[in-house]
């Protein structure tokens, strides 16, 4: 039974990394940026006006949202319809820190996201009481302070900016980094009005990503999670 918390910028690459971490260690895996994406498209595609906070809280408790934890095979259900590839859409990333910032949207999606964690540290889990890996902006220090493992993965701007322009773009010459920085590092900076995760906090391990390969860093958080 364990639970491991990893946060992180966009671009960190924790959500491949925790993903491997999770399959290596046989844990289920929560990523729960995938729900504030799910909660953006959800008030998008029902017309709810983002700029309306208590409308936005109001949908948002009712969205009928389905996490898988499969770190073989993650999946994202909305009224059980499949919108792995939808809340990935550029309108939902440019809107996503709005939703996520109103804290009555976190305080939902956190007591949604406390109970996949219980659910896995009981028998009849995707990982059978194993435990599993979480995943955010402030899993660390808000959803599961007490996890067994607590790690902050970083990267260098550039370096992220790269990744993510790969991810986004299939590309990471001049224009595509370019064409990606602005979202990214808008983003950042608006998701930290509400989360901790450019700097560690207390008895969190920070592993820098900057200058290793998808292996090595896969390695250095189990590393953390060994101690
Ligand atoms: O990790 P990802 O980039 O998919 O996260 C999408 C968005 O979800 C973030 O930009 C942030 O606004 C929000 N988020 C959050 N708290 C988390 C995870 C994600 O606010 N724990």
């Amino acid at each position: 039974m364990v639970v491991i918390a990893v946060d992180g910028p966009s671009g960190s690459g924790k959500s491949s990394v925790s993903k491997a971490v999770a399959a290596r260690l046989g844990l289920a895996y929560l990523d729960t940026g995938a729900m504030y994406r799910a909660a953006t498209l959800w008030c998008v595609d029902g017309g709810t006006d983002l700029a309306d906070q208590a409308a936005v809280a109001y949908a948002v408790r009712g969205m009928p949202l389905e996490m898988g934890v499969d770190p073989a095979a993650p999946t994202v259900h909305l009224g059980g319809r499949d919108v792995a590839a939808a809340i990935r859409a550029t309108e939902v990333s440019t809107a996503v820190s709005q939703v996520a910032t109103n804290l009555e949207v976190r305080a939902e999606l956190r007591r949604r996201q406390r109970a996949v964690i219980e659910a896995e540290n009981a028998p009849g889990g995707f990982s059978g009481g194993q435990g599993i890996v979480a995943e955010g902006r402030d899993i660390t220090t808000v959803v599961a302070p007490d996890a067994d493992a607590r790690v902050l993965l970083t990267a260098s701007e550039e370096a992220r900016l790269r990744r993510r322009s790969l991810e986004v773009h299939g590309a990471a010459d001049a224009s595509a980094v370019e064409a990606t920085r602005d979202q990214v590092l808008r983003r950042d900076r608006d998701d930290s009005t509400v989360s901790q995760f450019q700097v560690a906090a207390d008895g969190v391990a920070t592993v820098d990503s900057s200058d290793l390969d998808f292996d090595q860093t896969v390695d250095a958080v189990l590393a953390v999670v060994a101690q």
